[in-house]
């Protein structure tokens, strides 16, 4: 069983203030300052007689005095250049021991994650440490019809509902970029943002955004566009595109209920 729990918090945190787990700020807060959310993942057996893995209020504790701590003092160290890549992956692997360590027993740390902004989110899980994930959010707008080729409007209607509709029908897609990369501080291991975006701009959004995907995109020939082929063909297109940065997952939600994942896996 696992368990995760969020706290929002600043860099200005980290030790003085006293801390409210509300996107409200927090008392003695006199200026703007940057949020961020940082989540821990546990895993463990529930207490039969509780319910719990573990308090959350321990995890909360977790997060503050070692992840926060940790991920506070390297922004400290590079305050004029903002926090770079390679700070943050070194800071990510450090919090995740200084995370595992002080874990509440007997819970197991799983992952914890950085979220820079809505866009923009690291990760570490506990079967590789040494690996920092990054993954960064883009939006596209397009319209599609799903249909099989060869049925009729009404076979279709039968598989796919509204879905099927012959003039289509448009959908806000959200697109989840996930690379990894050794988290040792060699710039460049994980990838430089600029580039990432450039890559994802170039070979996602710009081909596919304000498109009808069945019509205008030659990807979808004969490729019904679900969102599973949909995030399918946009990890195609990546995984050569980002090398020799190591594509790591592409997540793509149709609708804020309803996402696919590729992984590169065939099945
Ligand atoms: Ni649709």
């Amino acid at each position: 069983m696992r368990l995760t729990r969020e706290i929002r918090c600043s860099p200005e945190q980290a030790g003085n203030m006293r801390p409210l787990n509300t996107w409200a700020g927090a008392e003695g807060a006199n200026q703007l300052i940057p949020f961020w959310i940082l989540r821990a993942t546990v895993e463990g057996p529930v207490d039969p007689r509780t319910g719990y893995i573990c308090d959350i209020k321990q995890l909360d504790t977790l997060l503050r005095e070692r992840v926060l701590a940790e991920l506070a003092r390297s922004e400290s160290h590079t305050a004029d250049a903002g926090l770079g890549m390679a700070q943050i992956g070194i800071a990510m692997t450090w919090a995740f021991k200084a995370g595992a360590t002080n874990c509440p027993l007997p819970a197991k740390l799983f992952a914890i994650e950085f979220a820079m902004s809505p866009f923009t989110r690291f990760a570490v899980v506990s079967k590789e440490t040494d690996v920092v994930c990054l993954t960064r959010s883009f939006e596209f707008c397009a319209s599609h019809r799903l249909a099989v080729a060869g049925c009729t409007d009404e076979e279709n209607r039968r598989l796919f509902g509204k879905c099927s509709n012959p003039h289509g029908h448009g959908h806000n897609y959200v697109v989840e970029v996930t690379v990894r990369g050794a988290a040792d501080g060699r710039m460049g291991t994980l990838v430089e943002l600029p580039v990432l975006d450039r890559v994802v701009m170039e070979s996602v959004i710009e081909r596919f955004d304000h498109k009808n995907l069945n019509v205008e995109c030659p990807e979808f020939v004969g490729v019904n566009p679900t969102v599973e082929n949909i995030a399918r063909v946009i990890f195609d297109r990546l995984v050569a595109a980002l090398r020799p940065a190591k594509l790591a997952s592409v997540r793509v939600w149709e609708t804020a209920k309803t996402f696919a994942e590729c992984d590169g896996a065939e099945s």
